[in-house]
């Protein structure tokens, strides 16, 4: 069959068949379908849909383009848990020891990627000492040894995905919910993830700004997980200001220590206990998400879930010592108060925004070759819903320059305060796949 055949197809809004979508996903893997023929389809695919079965067809078949993990030598269901991305969520460098230390093996692949802060792996090596290549052997050994371990995407993972998205990148066919949602997906599978939970971030600082598309990218997550044998749950969370109150990475590795503690920010604790407790039903360790809340409170209160981070820190060549000293972590010469200009309650304040502000200081990656500087980063001193009064410090800019004036700037613009307290957005909406 000629692939032009298949593109007619979708063009039309026909379903397609399991083997046109593999021959599609092989040809183009391969180089044998070119960018112009693969464009094309990719446009149709966003103009007319997927079905989900062909959704977990382009799931498996992308999840199957390069290697594979194999876990099974890890006893136990292997759980793992995706943010669809936001600005400061530390939530999975909270979630690796919380989980293991309730009984879940945790074998984590992670990316580094663009974006405001680094990824999980930038804001673990800005731990002292942090080591993310680890042989897939030595990876599976430390798993079966501490109960975590979190390392770098091996570099043949989902080739197919990856060659895709750089493609849907420059033909506007990223905003594609199938697309996205196998994209995913597929490199979950591929990693050897047995059960998934997912949360899917809505609102200004997110990929999806109304909570029924977050729906509908959840639905079509948990659908293609369940046609592919992957137990997967999904919540939606309000990324309408950053999470927490660090954005950075040594700042967040810092904030996710407090957490472990159960002295971290409200919102990062209660979204950390809602996705640990669906992660302990995936892992089947509890029957009901209320059980598993409940045992993560207490791997936080008894200070199990701290010394798991300690012994990962240290199976990965880390300084543990940093959990209890955080003046071990590199610092920035420059601190500088952001001042609230009037009385009033913080209304707004634009994640985006304080995200860029961030990656401006050398927080994150704009492209795939800067440099990520651990120390600089902005803590948040107010959130929506607070009371300030002028003059007082609503945030703190940590810096390598002293020319932080256009960082600062950008964070008072980032605010919003008005005369009426306004109550915060619910974290979580809850949602019925
Ligand atoms: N993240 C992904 O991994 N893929 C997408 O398509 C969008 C976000
Ligand atoms: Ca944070």
């Amino acid at each position: 069959m000629r692939f032009v055949d298949t593109l007619e197809k979708k063009r039309n809004g026909e379903e397609l068949m399991t083997e046109e979508i593999e021959s599609f996903v092989q040809g183009y893997t391969e180089g044998t379908i070119p960018d112009y023929q693969a464009s094309a389809f990719l446009m149709a695919i966003y103009f007319q849909g997927m079905t989900p079965r062909e959704q977990g067809d382009l799931t498996q078949a992308m999840a199957r383009s390069g290697d594979v993990l194999d876990l099974s030598l890890i006893d136990g269901v292997k759980v793992d848990k995706h943010s669809t991305g936001g600005v400061g969520d530390t939530t999975t460098l909270i979630l690796v020891p919380l989980v293991a230390a309730c009984g879940v093996p945790v074998a984590k692949m992670s990316g580094r990627g663009l974006g405001h802060t680094g990824g999980t792996l930038d804001k673990l090596e800005a731990i002292p000492g942090f080591h993310i290549e680890r042989t897939e052997r030595e990876f599976i050994e430390q798993v079966n040894t501490i109960g975590a371990a979190v390392i770098g995407q091996t570099g043949n993972l989902a080739p197919a995905d990856k060659k895709l998205y750089a493609l849907r990148d420059v033909t506007a066919t990223v905003n594609s919910i199938p697309l996205i949602a196998s994209s995913i997906m597929s490199k979950k599978i591929a990693s050897g993830a047995d059960a998934i939970v997912l949360d899917v971030k809505v609102g200004d600082g997110a990929f999806m700004k109304t909570k029924e598309e977050a729906e509908e990218l959840a639905r079509a997550m948990v659908a293609i997980g369940e046609a592919v044998g992957r137990h997967t749950s999904a919540v939606i969370s309000n990324m309408d200001e950053p999470l927490g109150r660090a954005v950075g990475n040594a700042l967040e590795v810092q904030e996710a220590i407090d957490t472990l503690r159960g002295e971290g920010p409200a919102d990062l604790t209660e979204l950390s206990i809602q996705l640990g407790g669906r992660m302990l039903v995936a892992g089947q360790r509890v029957d009901t998400v209320e059980e598993g809340r409940l045992r993560i409170r207490e791997a936080m209160d008894s200070g199990r879930a701290l010394d798991v981070f300690r012994q990962l820190i240290e199976a990965q060549g880390g300084d543990a010592s940093v959990v209890d000293d955080f003046s071990l972590f590199a610092q920035a010469d420059y601190e500088e108060d952001v001042l609230a200009k009037r009385d009033g309650y913080v209304t707004h304040i634009v994640a985006n925004e304080i995200g860029l502000a961030s990656m401006k200081l050398g927080a994150g990656r704009a492209t795939k070759d800067d440099q990520i500087d651990p120390a600089v980063g902005i803590v948040l001193h107010k959130k929506v819903g607070d009371a300030v009064r002028q003059g007082e410090p609503i945030a703190t800019v940590y810096a390598q320059s002293e020319h932080v004036a256009p960082s600062v700037a950008q964070i008072e613009r980032a605010y919003t305060i008005g005369d009426e307290r306004i109550e915060p957005k619910p974290l979580l909406y809850l949602f019925e796949k």
